[in-house]
């Protein structure tokens, strides 16, 4: 399994500083998510929790929040943002076992895409069941098969940072996406060097997970588009609201 690894450096400023502000998606995981649906909740499992900046967001709110990751780096930049002492653990989220539950499994900003194959799906699905109260609320967010096919097709991202430049493109090969980061690194000299990485990504259709999560161990609550509201054919980015059943 390959995670971010020399993207990490910039990764914050990134995906949580440009791409998707952390105020308004915690302010939408607390207010109409968690408060709506499971109101007097209080422990979050953030699976996927990567550098711990929504954790920390969702501890300003009060939510005791544990959080695990497979990446090593990710959790010592975690360790590194983490203000309020807090359980990380080095995990695998298709198979994990902390012998204790939770009001609320989050796996936010799309991470379960990270998840190659449907069976690892359907593993993380059983692990949150398993980690979750009776009632306890799933919630996750997937990029959309429209999403990732829309971001093949039509740009690449390039970023500035100190004098560092990153630019990011996504390719589609064997069925699965693959994000090419190249990060151009100013050396002493005035050249730049150029390090590459790949990361792999996949999604399902939504009506496939939907079935799975009503099949098998959910109740779904609620499907969003995260910009719109209302899920179509055409939403980027989906979160799914399940109670444990
Ligand atoms: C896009 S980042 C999201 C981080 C965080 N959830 C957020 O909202 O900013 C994806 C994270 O998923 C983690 N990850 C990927 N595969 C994983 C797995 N099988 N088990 C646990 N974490 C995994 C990566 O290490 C990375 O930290």
């Amino acid at each position: 399994m390959k995670t971010y690894d020399k993207f990490l450096k910039y990764y914050d400023e990134i995906v949580r500083g440009i791409n998707s502000p952390l105020d308004d998606e915690v302010a939408f995981l607390s207010k109409d998510v968690i408060e709506e649906y499971k109101e007097n909740s209080k422990t979050i499992l953030e699976t996927a929790c990567g550098t711990w900046t929504v954790a920390a967001e969702f501890q300003k709110w009060g939510y005791q929040v544990t959080g695990l990751d497979i990446s090593e780096n990710m959790l010592k930049k975690a360790k590194g943002n983490m203000k309020k002492d807090s359980e990380l653990i080095l995990g695998d989220m298709t198979d994990f076992d902390l012998e204790k539950t939770f009001d609320v499994v989050l796996c936010n900003y799309n991470s379960i895409c990270h998840l190659l194959k449907w069976e690892d799906w359907q593993k993380f699905f059983a692990c949150a069941s398993k980690h979750l109260e009776k009632d306890g609320l799933l919630v996750f967010d997937i990029n959309t098969l429209y999403e990732f096919d829309n971001i093949t097709r039509d740009f690449a991202q390039f970023y500035t940072f100190w004098e560092d430049n990153v630019c990011l493109e996504m390719f589609k090969k064997n069925g699965i996406y693959e994000w090419l980061v190249k990060i151009y690194e100013k050396a002493e000299d005035g050249r730049f060097d150029l390090t590459t990485e790949v990361v792999q990504e996949n999604s399902f259709p939504i009506s496939k997970i939907e079935k799975e999560l009503k099949e098998q161990w959910f109740k779904l609550l609620e499907k969003v588009d995260y910009h719109y509201g209302e899920v179509t054919a055409q939403s980027e980015r989906v979160y799914f609201i399940a109670k444990k059943k």
